[in-house]
This record gives structure tokens, sequence and C-alpha cells, in this order.
């Protein structure tokens, strides 16, 4: 088989931050994908409330493609209140995104305390907005804070069974299990890089840094974990890429920045991926259908088409060193 066929795939998570950076790295998810969830982080300023989303959507919508839709999210702050959630809703905001403080890239000013949003979750949960965790808990040693974390998950999903809460880039053993066995309102996104590497490739010969990223890689029986999710087909766990460009000396530096820039060759990755495992009849479902089904959003009727020829990875795009930098696929996107 050369030629696979699939409907246009969605990125549930995804940083496009503002200004040249998003103009360099959104032409390559919008080559791949029909909608993306867009992450809040950004900087010099975040987005908090309906207005910031509707200008971020603005910015967006200004440099792409027709057809390619941003799916909007919030920070949720201590200071955010059910009120603005409201205003989210009606302004199209399909989601609010939980930092725990100081957890990864701009969370300085997230809540410490999960119990202060309660209120706002419970709105949430009454509107209907899609509630998405970074799951780690920043106190914990870097190994564990995603797996100490999945207390607090466990006991948001009890206090509000009704909100829909998806925990973002798992990367444990631990969390495919509690999101398999919590209720189907519970759903976690696997990113495309999370089920390579391992801690190994990031400090276990030399430094790799453009491995680098919260939560960070970890044992081969957690990669392996998300592999056997992934390959299942289990509807709760879909696709969020989680690409996440910084410039190269913001990570070749004394104190690197996470993040794994995917998004120009996430999809043909993937492709590779389900072809190993001999589980292309899964690709779609990963990437395509199972993240929709869970945001309530219709399928994608375009599709894709991914052909079986080589596909270069450039060193550097536009000042940003992607994951698998020079390497050589052997899909790429029609
Ligand atoms: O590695 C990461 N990079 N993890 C995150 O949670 C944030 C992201 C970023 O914004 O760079
Ligand atoms: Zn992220």
């Amino acid at each position: 088989m050369d030629l696979i066929c699939i409907r246009r795939p969605d990125d549930f998570h995804l940083h496009l931050r503002r200004g040249s950076v998003m103009r360099a790295v959104l032409p390559f998810t919008e080559q791949a994908f029909a909608r993306a969830l867009i992450m809040p982080n950004t900087t010099p300023t975040e987005i908090r409330t309906a207005v910031d989303a509707a200008v971020y959507r603005g910015e967006m919508k200004e440099h792409c493609r027709r057809g390619f839709t941003p799916l909007m999210t919030i920070k949720l702050l201590d200071r955010t209140t059910p009120h603005e959630i409201i205003a989210c809703k009606s302004a199209g905001v399909i989601a609010g995104k939980v930092y725990p403080q100081g957890v990864t890239t701009n969370s300085d000013n997230g809540p410490v305390d999960m119990h202060v949003l309660y209120p706002v979750f419970a709105e949430m949960e009454r509107v209907g907005m899609v509630l998405c965790l970074h799951g780690e808990d920043p106190k914990a040693f870097c190994m564990d804070r995603e797996s100490v974390f999945l207390a607090q998950l466990c006991e948001i999903a009890r206090s509000f069974p009704k909100l829909k809460i998806v925990l973002e880039h798992v990367t444990t053993l631990q969390a495919v299990g509690v999101v398999k066995e919590l209720p189907d309102t519970v759903a976690a996104t696997i990113t495309a890089h999370h089920l390579y590497l391992t801690l190994d490739d990031v400090i276990g010969a030399k430094l790799h840094p453009h491995n680098f990223c919260m939560p960070i890689a970890k044992r081969p029986e957690d990669r392996d974990a998300l592999r056997r999710a992934v390959l299942s087909g289990n509807p709760k766990f879909f696709l969020g890429t989680d690409s996440a460009p910084h410039t190269r000396e913001t990570k070749e530096c004394a104190e690197g920045c996470a993040g794994v820039f995917t998004a120009p060759m996430v999809i043909p990755l993937l492709t590779s991926f389900f072809e190993e495992f001999e589980a292309l009849e899964m690709f779609e479902r990963f990437t395509s259908e199972s993240g929709a089904r869970f945001y309530g959003l219709p399928l994608n009727e375009e599709k894709i088409r991914l052909i079986r020829q080589p596909f270069h990875i450039p060193e550097v795009i536009e000042g940003i060193v992607p994951y698998l930098a020079g390497k050589t696929l052997n899909w790429r996107i029609e």
C-alpha cells in the first residue's frame, strides 16, 4: 500500500503563539488539519477572557487558509469568574485550560489549589464547556508529577459528573489506567512524540534539548502503555500534538524551554507509527474521529492523502528546530 486516504485530522492541543511565530508555524498545521484547539498560554499577553479569545481568533483568521478552524480556549486562573465562562460560551470558546502554577511555559499565575476553581468548573459543567487539564502536580518530583496529579483528576471527575474533562498529553502507564477506569466524561490526548520518546532520548547519553517537553518523556513501559492505548482504538485517547515551537536559542541554552515542535511532520510520523504496528485501521479514529466525537463536533468530511515517498525534515524551520530534524520519513502528505 503506497497511498492512504483518511478523513482530515483535528489537533486537540496546539501551541500557535502570536505574531511572527504564529505566521511561521500556522501553515504546517493548516496543511494537515481541519481544526485545532489553540492553547491560551501565549505571551506577552495570554488568553483569559472571551474578548481575548475573540481578538486572538481574529489574528489567526487573518492568516489562515479558508476552511481551517481554530477552536478557542481560555486559561483558567484564580480570578476567572463563572460569569466569564458564560461570556466565553457565547463567544464560541469551547474549552478552559488549567495550568497548575509553575508547571510549564507561562504558568506562573496558575492556580495552586484546584478547589478555588470549583465554582468555575460548575459553570463549565452547566453550559457545556470542556475542561482541559495540564495534569501535573508541580510540587512532586518531575517523573512523578503526572501520577501524583491523578488523585486531583479523580476528585474533579467525581465532583462534576457531567463535566467533560481532557487530561492533556498523558505520559504514564498510571494515567492511561486511570483515564480508562473513569467515566466516559473523561478522556486524554496523546502526542506523537510521547509515542516514541523516553527519558533516555532527553538525557540518556547526551542532553537533547529538542526532545525536552512537559510532561517529560518517561520510562519505556510508560511509552508502551501510550502505544497500546492508541493502537487499541479506545475512543478515550485521541490526538493532541502539543506542538510547541520555541526558537533554537531559547532551547539550546542554560535554561532551555520545554516544548517539541511537531506540526510539520506529525501526520506523516503517525502514518509510520500505525504502519509499523500494523494498525492502520486505527489511524483515522485516533487522528480524525475520537476527538471530534468527544468534543461533540461534526466529523470532517474532507480527506487527506498520504503517499509513500521520502519526506526530509529540515534541520531548522523559521529559526525553530523541529522534532526529528534532519531525519527522513517514509510518508508525506500529498
Ligand atoms: O512542553 C511543553 N511546552 N509543555 C507545555 O505544557 C507547554 C508547552 C509550551 O507552551 O511551550
Ligand atoms: Zn501544551
